[in-house]
């Protein structure tokens, strides 16, 4: 379960608000999608969301923990792929992977039943004794993946998950995510392809200049454009164009 209410945040004083005004929730069981063009703060939310950075203004509470109180609690209970993964590069994957499991004290047994069905999953089961530094852009982001789900979190963030990943790949990751909310767990991630978003997510959030312009089912969102046939694609190009909002 994500909450979060009114959070502005600004990178300077005189900047204009990164993030404007922001409020949402998702519910536990639910694949949530954040979709917005570039530069439309959806970065600077999921940094907010897993701790890395403060809000100036509003509340985040990410698995019944705020983000500013109680960090360290949250933290624990969040899986994060960041949109720019970095990894020691001199490691090797499953060194790495123990590496962050014994950060989230994961029993021996129980992460290697895990990292195993991972590997297996999205292929790299036999890459995993190589150095980090020999993997491709797509092997290294599935090695994040990995890492993200292997400590088992409520919640499962990711930001931009897709980039980099062939269709296979991206395939199986949408699965990996269906099975992880039929847990009863939550997911939420962003993307700037409206593809994706139409086709995983349970509800959509848009966002366009740090404001929500949308949120709701791709049914919702169609209904409320009164275009019972309009792609996603369409209502986003249509609602990010008509609101240009001052800021
Ligand atoms: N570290 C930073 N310092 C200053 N401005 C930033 C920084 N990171 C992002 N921004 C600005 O904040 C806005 C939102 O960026 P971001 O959250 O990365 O958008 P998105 O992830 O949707 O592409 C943009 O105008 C961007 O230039
Ligand atoms: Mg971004």
């Amino acid at each position: 379960m994500i909450r979060i209410a009114n959070v502005t945040k600004a990178y300077n004083e005189n900047a204009k608000p990164a993030v404007n005004d922001l409020s949402f929730q998702v519910n536990s069981g639910e694949i949530f999608v954040f979709l917005g063009p570039n530069g439309a703060g959806k970065s600077t939310t999921i940094k907010m969301l897993v701790g890395i950075l403060a809000q100036d203004r509003g509340t985040i509470e990410v698995a019944g923990f705020d983000n500013l109180t109680d960090s360290l609690e949250m933290k624990k209970r969040i899986g994060y792929v960041s949109d720019e993964p970095e990894f020691y590069e001199k490691m090797t994957a499953i060194r790495y992977l123990n590496f962050i499991d014994d950060l989230f004290e994961v029993p021996a047994e129980v992460r290697k039943i895990r990292i195993e069905k991972y590997a297996r999953m999205f292929e790299i089961e036999d890459k995993l004794g190589n150095e980090i530094s020999s993997y491709s852009h797509g092997m290294k982001q599935k090695l994040g993946i990995i890492a993200a789900l292997s400590h088992d979190p409520e919640v499962l963030i990711l930001d931009e998950p897709m980039v980099g990943l062939d269709p296979k790949s991206s395939f199986l990751l949408k699965e990996a995510l269906r099975a992880f909310c039929n847990e009863g767990k939550t997911v939420f991630f962003s993307t700037h392809v409206m593809d994706t978003a139409e086709r995983v997510c349970d509800r959509v959030a848009i966002i366009n200049q740090g404001c929500l312009i949308a949120m709701g089912s791709f049914a919702q969102l169609k209904a409320n454009s009164g275009e019972q046939n309009a792609t996603l694609e369409k209502l986003f190009l249509e609602l990010t164009d008509k609101e240009e909002m001052p800021r």
